[in-house]
């Protein structure tokens, strides 16, 4: 039996109190609707899949990057009823069953949809509703049941007795359909509720009335299935979703620290045996090798870790390669598009931009080395800087392999030293520095024999 997923992406989504529609707001690192789509594209082909938008309907589109999922248009926005009602044209032709989620949803994973499915069959019923006992389902609409247990009908927190609203049962806002009797009797919704919205919940009174029955599909954990109304739940939605993540990584031998406090994006890719110390970032498309360590609050995004590659603390790092047994930080920044090479070494309070460092390189202590290309085992000295920009262009510097470059020395490109050359401390190079040379581009130094004793003399006579 064909299966279409309906997911309602339309609402701006008030209580966000946000200038962006709610679905796209993030969580576990991706847009809440990204969340729901993928999940969706694991028990239908994309081509079933139709996200009804309204509110900043284009953003929305772009967000989401399975493709060949199809869209629907409600632009008014009068409620969840009304987004099915707005569909019905594209979606009832399509006949088979209809499970229809909420964007806000993105928990849910694939196995529970496929139980909800399963859970329409039984009794010939026309659909089945997900719920949930939850501690306190303030905001959520209540599941109301007859004496025999037969699901009659759900009621919105705004609309609920006090009676109502103490039950615990809460409609999660996942259903599945039997589609040639929810699509006969949708146009039956009437908006006769304190926000005059034509509610989907009231479907299932809707189908009892013209002799149906709902099965419910109760769950025993509500947390894969909360919903995000505020920046609260929003908060509490990314937390359980990074939880996922970092367990899935420790249970595949990854050790890590304070788990509740590192944040791993869902592309994340990490070997066995690295350590991630507490507050670590690895974020978009990073992948970590085996036998790293990532050091206490570093950040690290789009970025290849090869194998042993240490991350000193504090240090952040951005779409950069290091290869084996590299090592960066604590305090080091590599901005963007650096290239380590195995076994180089860049200390705390460097910089590197668009740098690439040979094998066994190093950079241990304050210094900015920019568009440069440096060869293997070269030593920059402490508080080095390429001059790479001068207002107008971006210039390169070559660093020849084996050299040497003096602490605080001033490289202003575009400029190459030679392989195994010294540059000494502090100077300011212009021109370029044959292999092996010694360059020296500072003032000599000038003694003033018994200069320092005279003049304290002279000051005393004063
Ligand atoms: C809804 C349910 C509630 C349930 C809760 C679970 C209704 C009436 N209530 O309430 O019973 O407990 O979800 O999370 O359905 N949307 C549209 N078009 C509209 C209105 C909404 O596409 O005209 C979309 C929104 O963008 C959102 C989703 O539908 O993604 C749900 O809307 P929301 O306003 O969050 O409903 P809740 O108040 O959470
Ligand atoms: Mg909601």
């Amino acid at each position: 039996m064909p299966l279409t997923v309906v997911i309602l992406a339309a609402g701006l989504g008030t209580r966000m109190k946000s200038r962006k529609a709610k679905v796209l707001h993030r969580a576990g690192g991706r847009y809440l609707l990204e969340h729901v789509v993928r999940t969706a594209a694991q028990i239908t082909p994309p081509e079933h899949i139709f996200v009804v938008v309204g509110h900043q309907a284009e953003a929305v589109r772009a967000a989401i990057q399975t493709v060949g999922v199809r869209f629907i248009h409600q632009a008014e926005q009068k409620g969840t009823g009304h987004a099915l009602m707005v569909s019905a044209e594209t979606l009832a032709p399509l006949g088979g069953r209809l499970v229809i989620l909420y964007g806000d949803c993105p928990l849910v994973r694939a196995e529970t949809l496929r139980g909800l499915v399963a859970a329409q069959e039984p009794h010939d019923a026309a659909g089945a509703i997900l719920t949930a006992i939850m501690d306190d389902p303030t905001g959520y609409g209540r599941v109301l049941r007859d004496a025999g247990g037969q699901v009659t009908g759900v009621v919105e927190q705004r609309a609920g007795t006090p009676e109502q609203l103490a039950i615990r049962e809460a409609n999660m806002g996942l259903y599945c359909y039997r589609a040639a009797p929810f699509w006969k009797h949708v146009a039956e919704l009437r908006p006769d509720n304190p926000a005059h919205e034509y509610y989907l919940t009231d479907m299932v009174e809707v189908l009892r009335r013209a002799g149906y029955a709902i099965n419910p599909y109760q769950i025993d954990d509500p947390r894969e299935v909360l919903g995000i109304n505020d920046r609260a739940e929003l908060a509490v939605v990314d937390r359980l979703l990074r939880d996922r993540k970092v367990r899935e990584l420790m249970l595949a031998g990854v050790t890590i620290e304070k788990p509740e406090t590192v944040t791993v994006d869902p592309d994340v890719s990490v070997g066995m045996d690295t350590i991630i110390e507490p507050f670590a970032q690895l974020l978009g498309n990073t992948s970590i090798g085996e036998s790293c360590r990532i050091g206490a609050c570093s950040i690290i995004r789009d970025s290849e870790l090869a194998d042993d590659v240490e991350i000193g603390a504090f240090t952040i790092v951005g779409t950069s390669r290091l290869e084996r047994g590299a090592q960066a930080g604590p305090f080091a920044r590599l901005r963007m598009e650096n290239h380590l090479d195995a076994g180089a070494h860049v200390g705390n309070f460097v910089e590197l931009k668009k740098t690439h460092l040979g094998a066994g390189a190093k950079s241990m202590h304050l210094a900015y080395l920019g568009d440069s290309q440096i060869g293997a085992h070269v030593n920059v000295g402490a508080g080095a800087i390429t001059c790479n920009y001068d207002g107008f262009g971006k210039y390169p510097t070559r660093i020849g392999a084996g050299a040497f470059i003096g602490s605080n020395s001033t490289l202003i490109a575009p400029v190459a030293v030679g392989e195994g050359a010294y540059v000494a401390a502090g100077s300011v190079v212009t021109s370029e520095v044959p292999a092996d040379a010694l360059a020296v581009a500072r003032q000599a130094q000038v003694n003033k024999e018994g200069w320092a004793a005279k003049r304290r003399a002279l000051g005393k006579r004063r």
